[in-house]
């Protein structure tokens, strides 16, 4: 067991991730706006208070004149965020391609597509070859803004190479490294042409973090079956050299989100919303508009008891909120026509002239609007079918202290590990099983209902992205004094 963490909170971190919390929009030749980012990263680092952090990454735009780079990071300077400037040619080799394209799709068990199968094929290699590139342009940031004793925090799968370059500029470097997607399972992760290499590099940090035990278990297993390293309780050991590797679960910053509805904004769009859906019972679905999410299978699960519970056809109304995400990449436009021909089919054939079943909007909320459509919500449907952890069950939770709505939860998500007892989990594959799950939310007791809630919502409370940080961030520092007294001994 760890010891009390210890007060390393004046430390200077530096948290360097693809996306930054903001992402620029260009309003003239010198002139930015700032507007938050999208996904459970940013969710998550938005609840990181107290440390001395500054913040290292993409700031999602093409910026190729010199007089925009200079203005964009003056803008992002006052949000305490660093820019990393990457041209077309590389965001669309590194993030569309090897990032979105093979890396994502194949930690969530998507598998590698079709026409990279061979590692000899010119896409994947120029497309690794660009992955590289665009972390080593990360690690000179990094390495410019780097003083002795910081905390070099690195996140998720675009920077695996990372930790690597750093530790080539610098061995003493404090360095993490985070997923914030599951790590598959060894079977998966060696079909990948370039599995050694990311390991390899990975565990040039100091401290590697998961969601999950789980995670961290496959992730072990993967460098000693792929690479024959020798796996312990503590980590992954290579020729005396320790690194350390384990489970740090996420959280939000719970507060925010209690805090916002008792603002009048927000208080005003609850009215609002329960003017517009009386008498019918709210689901709500908050997703980026992603593979992973399992929105056709939701929206799917939603036709069948609709089909199933002819009573209930004018009595609920599910509401999906699809973030757009990634739009370059074609597997997401395929993805958008297919949840756009379900959700019209299921409209035209259960809507009336007054009222449709499915609400479905291809873009983001502002913070206080999603706040009251959670408070709102009834029953939430998180279906994905493989996530990290998944936020969005966390936020609905911490919204949901008046009215005690239920969850139904993916058991594929890292959330079910957490929120597990007061949701309602489900194989989101099996259609017939969530579809009897909307019922048995819908028709749900108070009581039972409230015996949920209080687990999830004290899970909720004291899980917190503020903790997660602190003991990540402690947990590194101890690793590091630990090794240097196991080679001074
Ligand atoms: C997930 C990933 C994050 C990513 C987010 C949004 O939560 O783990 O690293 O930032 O999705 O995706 P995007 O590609 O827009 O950054």
């Amino acid at each position: 067991e760890r010891q009390e963490a210890r007060p390393y909170n004046r430390q200077r971190l530096l948290v360097v991730a693809n996306r930054l919390p903001v992402s620029a929009v260009r309003r003239g030749e010198d002139s930015w706006s700032l507007e938050i980012s999208a996904g459970g990263l940013v969710s998550a680092l938005l609840g990181v208070k107290e440390f001395e952090a500054r913040w290292i990454g993409w700031a999602g735009v093409n910026v190729p004149d010199e007089v925009g780079q200079k203005a964009l990071t003056k803008a992002l300077a006052e949000k305490r965020c660093i820019p990393v400037f990457l041209d077309e040619e590389i965001v669309h080799q590194y993030y569309n391609g090897y990032c979105n394209n093979i890396l994502w799709p194949l930690f969530h068990y998507l598998g590698l597509p079709q026409e990279d199968r061979l590692a000899t094929t010119r896409s994947f290699q120029s497309q690794f070859a660009a992955y590289k590139k665009a972390n080593q342009m990360f690690a000179d940031v990094v390495n410019e803004h780097y003083e002795e004793g910081d905390v070099v925090w690195c996140h998720d799968y675009h920077l695996m190479f990372l930790p690597k370059c750093l530790k080539e500029y610098n061995s003493k470097m404090k360095v993490g490294w985070f997923l914030h997607t599951p790590f598959p399972s060894s079977e998966i992760h060696r079909t990948l042409p370039s599995r050694s290499e990311l390991l390899r590099s990975v565990l040039a940090a100091d401290l590697v973090g998961f969601h999950t035990y789980d995670y961290a278990r496959h992730f072990v297993s993967a460098c000693t079956r792929i690479l024959g390293l020798e796996g312990t309780p503590e980590g992954v050991e290579d020729q005396g050299r320790l690194t350390r590797v384990a489970a740090f679960p996420i959280g939000i910053d719970s507060e925010r989100f209690i805090k916002a509805l008792g603002v009048t904004e927000v208080v005003k769009h609850m009215t609002e919303l329960k003017e517009r859906f009386a008498g019918r019972k709210v689901m709500l679905g908050v997703d980026r508009l992603d593979m992973i999410k399992g929105i056709p299978q939701k929206i799917l699960a939603f036709e069948k008891f609709l089909e199933e519970n002819a009573n209930w056809r004018d009595k609920v109304v599910l509401l999906q909120i699809a973030v757009p995400t990634r739009t370059d990449v074609p597997e997401y436009q395929k993805l958008t026509s297919q949840v756009h021909e379900i959700v019209g089919r299921i409209n035209g054939r259960f809507g009336t002239l007054t009222a449709v079943p499915i609400h479905h909007l291809d873009r983001s909320l502002d913070f206080y609007a999603l706040c009251a459509l959670y408070a709102v919500t009834d029953v939430a449907l998180v279906t994905s079918l493989r996530d990290g952890m998944n936020l969005v069950s966390y936020e609905f939770v911490a919204c949901q202290e008046a009215k005690k709505g239920v969850l139904i939860l993916s058991e594929f998500a890292g959330a079910a590990q957490s929120l597990g007892a007061g949701a309602i989990l489900v194989n989101p594959w099996n259609i017939t099983e969530v579809a009897a799950s909307i019922g048995q939310a819908l028709n749900m007791s108070q009581d039972e209902r409230e015996k949920r809630h209080k687990h999830n919502f004290h899970h909720v409370q004291t899980h917190t992205a503020q903790e997660w940080a602190e003991t990540f961030v402690s947990e590194l520092n101890d690793t590091v004094i630990e090794a240097q007294l196991r080679i001074s001994k």
